[in-house]
């Protein structure tokens, strides 16, 4: 039986996110895998102390809960991670998360993932404008308030070639080709 881990990225329980990630389980469900749903709010959770421990083997030194959380996503046929958008970025929870994840990277950044389980990413926003939340997007919002972006802004995650796409893959502007 495949098992797929939904982590809702949102401090709201409730909220958009945490019912657009448990529509996605639903329908895994229903095709036969195992599912679970991880509020990211609820977990024993720090920031990354960058203590650089895990640049030499495939585990975090906090012993709070993503240990645990790793170990399931080494294990796991598939991830959902769902995020709000919070200011043209991923809520404060899903970062922390993200960069929690370290772990699943060697030194050189190659994947530790053996099995490498596919990914769905799943954000919800209040802006109306579909294509308002983009990696690129980033970029623009630091100009907005006054910035000076400089460098280009690529995106840190790709779903994966059999999984999802994306419906806005370079963002208006961004000179990217789908
Ligand atoms: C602190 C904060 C920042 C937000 N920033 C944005 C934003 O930059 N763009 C946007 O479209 N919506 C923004 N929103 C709206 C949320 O993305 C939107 O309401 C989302 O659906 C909330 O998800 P939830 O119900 O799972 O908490 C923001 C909401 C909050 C609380």
């Amino acid at each position: 039986m495949k098992t797929v881990i939904g982590f809702n990225g949102s401090p709201r329980v409730t909220g958009n996110t945490s019912r657009l990630v448990q529509a996605i389980l639903a329908g895994a469900q229903a095709a036969g895998a195992k599912t679970r749903l991880v509020h990211l709010a609820r977990l024993d959770m720090g920031g990354c102390t960058a203590c650089m421990a895990c640049r030499q083997q495939a585990a975090c030194s906090q012993p709070d809960d993503m240990g645990r959380v790793v170990q399931d996503i080494l294990h796991a046929d598939a991830v959902v991670l769902g995020s709000p958008v919070y200011m043209w970025q991923v809520s404060g929870q899903t970062k922390m998360f993200m960069d929690r994840l370290y772990p699943l990277l060697n030194p050189d950044f190659s994947t530790r993932l053996v099995r490498r389980p596919r990914l769905a990413l799943a954000f919800t926003q209040g802006h109306p404008d579909e294509s308002f939340f983009w990696p690129g997007r980033r970029r623009e919002a630091g100009r907005d308030a006054g910035a000076c972006p400089r460098g280009r802004c690529r995106p840190g995650l790709r779903p994966c070639r059999r999984g999802l796409s994306r419906r806005d893959p370079g963002g208006p502007g961004s000179g990217r080709p789908g």
